[in-house]
């Protein structure tokens, strides 16, 4: 097989929700190429389908129609089965609303993605009490989720994202409970972890302070992607981008 140059390729993605009552068209024909080492942030106002189209490319939720390849797989051409574990090999996902398990501690909540790739129980918590120092947390490994502020819960499914070195990760607006110094060191650690050239990293974001991380930034607005601009001259565009959002 040869190397996929693109790590991710979305061609004409259409997603629709139906409610019963009314239909709801979330993705109307989406084309976003996202090149290996690269850090793409995605920006646009609430609602217009930036959860929808991540949860996609992370083969959470699957299109009505169009194209999404992940590493050269097209997720339609998987098995249920065989998404299940390209997903858990493969990608790492920070929801918006975190979703740990509350029964389990950071440290097991961390541990997950590894023991679900197979890892025995023991390493795999070790290593994301690891993870967890490195997020700031090495001291609230035994918390609970309930036990923890908002900006460290943020921080515990930061650290699941990246545990089992996935090849590309999906965040979710990863800095939004975070105070300014925590945020810009989450996304240092992503960054360094995330982007190397076989990689690549997604970032959904309001959070201006951390647009000059981006290699490129894509901006979505009712279903479309707007413009994809490469991010140069950063101040400059980040007075852009702060503009639209
Ligand atoms: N599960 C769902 N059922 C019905 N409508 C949904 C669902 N999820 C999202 N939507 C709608 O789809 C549109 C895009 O939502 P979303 O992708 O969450 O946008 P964003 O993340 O940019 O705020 C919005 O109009 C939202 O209300
Ligand atoms: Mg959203």
């Amino acid at each position: 097989m040869t190397t996929p140059e693109l790590a991710v390729k979305c061609r004409q993605l259409v997603k629709t929700y139906d409610t019963g009552d009314q239909k709801i068209t979330a993705l109307q024909g989406i084309d976003l190429d996202i090149h290996m080492g690269e850090l793409m942030m995605l920006v646009g106002p609430s609602g217009c389908g930036k959860t929808t189209l991540i949860s996609i490319i992370a083969g959470i939720l699957d299109q009505d129609s169009g194209q999404c390849d992940v590493f050269g797989v097209d997720w339609l051409h998987l098995s249920s089965k065989d998404k299940l574990l390209f997903r858990a090999q493969n990608i790492g996902f920070v929801f918006q609303a975190y979703n740990l398990l509350p029964t389990l501690t950071a440290a097991e909540n961390v541990a997950v993605p590894l023991i679900i790739n197979g890892v025995k129980r023991q390493l795999a918590v070790r290593k994301a009490a690891e993870l967890l120092e490195k997020v700031g947390l090495g001291k609230r490994a035994e918390s609970l989720p309930s036990q923890l502020s908002g900006g460290q819960q943020q921080r515990v499914a930061i650290a699941r994202s990246l545990v089992h070195n996935p090849r590309l990760i999906v965040c979710d607006e990863p800095t939004s409970a975070l105070d300014h110094q925590t945020g810009i060191h989450v996304i240092e650690l992503l960054k360094s972890v995330a982007v190397t050239s076989d990689r690549a990293l997604i970032i959904v974001t309001h959070d201006a302070r951390i647009f000059d991380y981006a290699d490129r930034i894509a901006k979505m607005d009712d279903g479309h992607i707007d413009s994809v601009a490469v991010v140069t001259q950063h101040s400059q565009f980040n007075k852009e981008v702060e503009d639209v959002t």
